[in-house]
């Protein structure tokens, strides 16, 4: 406390819990504003205007046009564009070892910043053409379809979330010209949550157009986007849903949220979201199971198929990363997207203020035993106690006014997405899984922290010696005081200094 007095820093410290009661969804109040459609964190919005010309045009014409200050820098690309000029990206990989020089920041780039869209774009392969018409990138992990037929009239369901026999030759397709040499050699991947092999090897060139002729029972005139989810109950597995929604929306070129999101499922079962809320963020209507369809031929004017949470390479699950870089790109700008579009505000930083949250989980284990005497014990003033069933929105807005965020390795760790540019995440105990949101905050180009020193944590005592079966995970700590205020005052201070930090707590500019 002493130490803390004569550095003039006052913390504020808040305890969060992780579980949350399932929350009913809200409807998006959408004033039907002209440009309302665009709705992107301003500073988007050249990049959105460089690659949207006729808006771009539309806005030069059009006196009240509220993007005019964006008008003024069109060089601006995300990066992945044809025309790009490389010292215009929206971001740029920064590589700490001091051998690294461009061949990894480019690298890294590739791997998970904009450069992931621009491969994913230079895969992209005509499988279909025609009136209809079917686009995929390599291994059929994003697709493309226009005029798209569907057949659920015998629908196959069974327990089974994601069966691959679901659809059948005849049952998808369209009015095209199919190369089936190419499509049959994008199949390696088959797998549910890695490609959409299992639903697309079945495509059928139709010998009607599904559309003009009446073929269909129902005509979805909305743009479409199919989704393979995974475990929604889970916040870093459900997050990868979104992230690869909204890559994929880079690779569409389309971020209106006038669209139909399906969620292909060949189970009689709902889904159990705990982050439901955050759908809001991309559609303004309520997700649609697959089964809503089921004995009817539904035919799709323009639907793609979403990139998937599990992929090969793909983000950001199990990434394999080059070490030691990091960028402040395109999981950033997922981040300020969502925040936008859910209206989560940055209220602070305040000069002489750190804002520090704890994360206090309320499972069987990774509990910290003595978070009653850690949390006060760098707080002038006793913490803000939340209760666990705190909605999404709430805690989004917490997370995204922590300057330093704390808590035990798990999923409730994602919220380091949501964190300001300046925050630091310090993951109390890893656990030994020692990539897992160290990475993720690499991704998000946030600084991390983890405990090094094993003798200052004590697992609790469980009464019997410990065995192999005995993870890490499993298992209750205790922390050193001193050690972890040390660490904290380590963050504060590098939160202190950074120039985003300064900018708006001794400026005031919000
Ligand atoms: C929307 O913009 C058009 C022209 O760009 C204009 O004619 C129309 O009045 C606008 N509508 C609203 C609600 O502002
Ligand atoms: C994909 O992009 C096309 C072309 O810009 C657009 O018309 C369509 O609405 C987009 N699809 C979705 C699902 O957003
Ligand atoms: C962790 O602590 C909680 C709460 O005190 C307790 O219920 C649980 O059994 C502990 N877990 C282990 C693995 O000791």
């Amino acid at each position: 406390m002493l130490l803390l007095v004569a550095l003039g820093i006052v913390f504020s410290f808040t305890v969060v819990t992780t579980e949350r009661v399932e929350n009913t969804n809200h409807k998006p109040t959408s004033p039907p504003l002209n440009y309302s459609w665009i709705s992107l964190p301003p500073e988007h919005l050249p990049y959105f205007l460089y690659n949207n010309k006729k808006v771009a045009k539309q806005c030069r014409l059009d006196p009240l046009c509220p993007f005019k200050d964006a008008l003024q820098d069109l060089a601006n690309c995300w990066g992945y564009e044809k025309n790009c000029d490389p010292g215009k990206r929206f971001s740029y990989p920064v590589c700490t070892k001091a051998d690294s020089g461009w061949y990894s920041r480019e690298l890294f780039w590739k791997q998970a910043d904009f450069g992931y869209v621009q491969e994913r774009l230079s895969e992209l392969k005509t499988l279909c053409k025609g009136d209809s018409s079917l686009k995929c990138s390599s291994q059929t992990r994003f697709c493309k379809a226009t005029n798209l037929y569907l057949d659920l009239r015998k629908p196959r369901r069974s327990h089974e979330r994601y069966r691959e026999d679901f659809i059948q030759r005849g049952e998808i397709g369209g009015l095209c010209r199919l190369n089936k040499k190419a499509l049959a050699a994008e199949g390696e991947h088959k797998s549910p949550l890695q490609s959409w092999y299992a639903e697309l090897q079945t495509y059928t060139e139709l010998d009607f157009d599904p559309i003009v002729d009446g073929h269909c029972d129902i005509i979805i005139e909305k743009p479409t986007v199919f989704m393979k989810l995974d475990a929604g109950v889970n916040m870093y597995h459900h997050f990868c849903d979104f992230v690869n929604l909204y890559i994929s929306q880079h690779i569409n070129n389309s971020f209106s949220s006038d669209i139909n999101i399906i969620m292909w499922d060949t189970s009689f079962y709902g889904y159990g979201d705990l982050f439901s809320e955050t759908w809001q963020a991309f559609t303004q209507y309520d997700i649609i199971h697959l089964k809503t369809y089921d004995s009817k031929r539904v035919c799709f004017k323009d639907a793609f198929f979403s990139l998937l949470p599990r992929m090969r390479y793909g983000l950001f699950y199990n990434t394999p990363l080059i070490s030691d870089c990091y960028s402040e790109g395109m999981f950033r700008a997922f981040s300020q997207h969502v925040l936008h579009r859910l209206n989560i505000p940055q209220d602070g930083p305040k000069e002489g203020r750190v804002r520090v949250t704890l994360l206090a989980r309320s499972t069987e284990y990774r509990r910290i035993l003595n978070q009653v005497e850690v949390s006060p014990a760098a707080a002038a003033a006793p913490p803000s106690l939340l209760p666990s069933s705190v909605p999404l929105f709430l805690f989004l807005r917490i997370t995204h006014n922590s300057d330093i965020f704390i808590g035990m390795h798990g999923a409730g760790l994602t919220h380091l997405l949501f964190l300001p540019d300046w925050a630091v995440i310090f993951e109390l105990y890893n656990c030994q899984d020692e990539s897992c949101y160290r990475d993720l905050a690499r991704l998000r180009g946030i600084r991390y922290v983890t405990w090094q020193k094993m003798d200052k944590v004590l697992p609790q005592d469980k009464g019997h010696h410990p065995t192999l079966g005995d993870h890490p995970k499993f298992t209750n700590y205790s922390f050193d005081v001193a050690e972890f205020m040390r660490l904290v005052l380590e963050a504060a201070d590098y939160v202190t200094h950074h120039p985003k930090w300064q900018r708006r707590a001794l400026h005031d500019e919000l």
